[in-house]
């Protein structure tokens, strides 16, 4: 009887081990090499040769080494999107977008800001902090602008450029660029983009696009300090712009105006030529599949996706919890469960969602006990 139950008490005791990730040895609990698998929106999973790289002490930012490989991630930055001319300086996205808003000030305006979430509204902040003469054009929970109430706000009231994110990461969105350009260029109006959260995870065609963002450390897959603006056309000289945020800067001559950590540089080198052109269009469809399977299994387990089917994005899933549920403490337990999911983010606390991000691209085999668990964690019965 005694042996029975202290044979069941070590089997419960072994399977609570395994679900917080930890290996029994004997009686001696110690932690399993495997992390549990991350679904952040950045940082994410280092391939081992991105690693590699970062082994490595930093170099002087003009050697010519150094120059060739930041001139290689241009270019491959530029085959990747069709953007004219790429600048890489140290920073994380919102650096970029400020970038981005310097450059904004100097066009005709007034602009039109598209915010359809927590992002959208951070580039409104950016706008106005720019001093920029701005209106804004919101999408519903869920949703995002569509082009024709892009067109029906511009016939209203023309604007000289309209600035949006494509993936909107706080709800999962994922704005049409090809419409939204499409009605620019009908209303006469240039279209900036923030890419920081699709740009590796989705297609992104910047041609025609007057400027975009991105940043090293999302689905680009590099280690994260580096801020990624991409523009149509070269920027022009002399602008009475702080010098950090003076574009120009960053396109012309080599490319290195202040000191940029070569490291990070040889970092998002070795992530982008980890992924050849020629394989991103078969990578990104397989990743919008398992997206789409991940959407449906968790509705069918009568989770609430935040983002409305039509829109949503390919690699981002908000989920709202039932009320009273807390963000943080969901996401503890699957993480004991093997995946780590975003809640921490103010936004994320505020609403009661979490967040799952396939920008590491993990495969569907390995996703497969995710809706399970987090429905379970959630407390939300199965509808199947
Ligand atoms: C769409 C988008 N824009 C801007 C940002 C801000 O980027 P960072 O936190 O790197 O400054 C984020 C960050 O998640 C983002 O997802």
């Amino acid at each position: 009887m005694a042996l029975t139950s202290s044979v069941s008490n070590r089997t419960r005791a072994r399977d609570r081990v395994r679900r917080l990730g930890w290996r029994t040895a004997g009686t001696v609990a110690r932690p399993l090499p495997v992390e549990p698998l991350s679904l952040l929106p950045g940082p994410v999973p280092l391939l081992p040769q991105v690693r590699a790289v970062l082994a490595r002490p930093p170099q002087a930012h003009r050697w010519p080494e150094a120059l060739d490989r930041l001139e290689r991630v241009r270019q491959l930055l530029r085959a990747r999107t069709g953007a004219g001319h790429v600048a890489v300086l140290t920073g994380s996205g919102t650096t970029a977008n400020d970038v981005v808003a310097a450059q904004l000030a100097l066009r005709p305006g007034p602009g039109l800001v598209l915010a359809a979430g927590e992002f959208g509204e951070r580039l409104v902040d950016a706008a106005r902090r720019t001093r920029l003469d701005v209106r804004v054009l919101r999408a519903t929970e869920g949703s995002v602008v569509t082009g024709a109430q892009l067109a029906a706000a511009l016939a209203e009231r023309p604007a000289g450029w309209v600035w949006t994110v494509h993936c909107e990461t706080s709800t999962g969105v994922l704005f049409d660029l090809a419409e939204l350009l499409a009605t620019c260029r009908a209303a006469g109006a240039e279209l900036a983009v923030d890419a920081i959260s699709s740009l590796g995870c989705a297609p992104v065609d910047l041609r025609g696009v007057l400027l975009a963002t991105a940043s090293s450390g999302k689905a680009l897959a590099g280690f994260p300090g580096l801020a990624v603006v991409l523009a149509r056309d070269a920027p022009q000289a002399g602008q009475d712009l702080p010098r950090s945020l003076d574009l120009h800067a960053y396109t012309s001559g080599d490319g290195v105006p202040y000191t940029l950590p070569t490291v990070l540089v040889g970092g998002l080198l070795a992530a982008l030529e980890a992924r050849p052109a020629a394989d991103e269009p078969a990578a990104l469809g397989r990743l919008a599949a398992t997206g789409a399977w991940l959407r449906r299994e968790l509705l069918g387990r009568g989770l609430e996706v935040v983002a409305r089917e039509e829109c949503a994005a390919p690699a981002v899933l908000s989920v709202r919890l039932p009320h009273g549920v807390t963000p943080v403490r969901v996401a503890d337990l699957v993480a004991g469960d093997g995946f780590l999911l975003a809640a921490s983010s103010g936004y994320l606390r505020d609403r009661g969602w979490v967040q799952v991000s396939l920008m590491g691209r993990p495969c569907q085999q390995n996703l497969r006990r995710l809706p399970a668990a987090l429905a379970d964690r959630a407390g939300v019965g199965a509808r199947r």
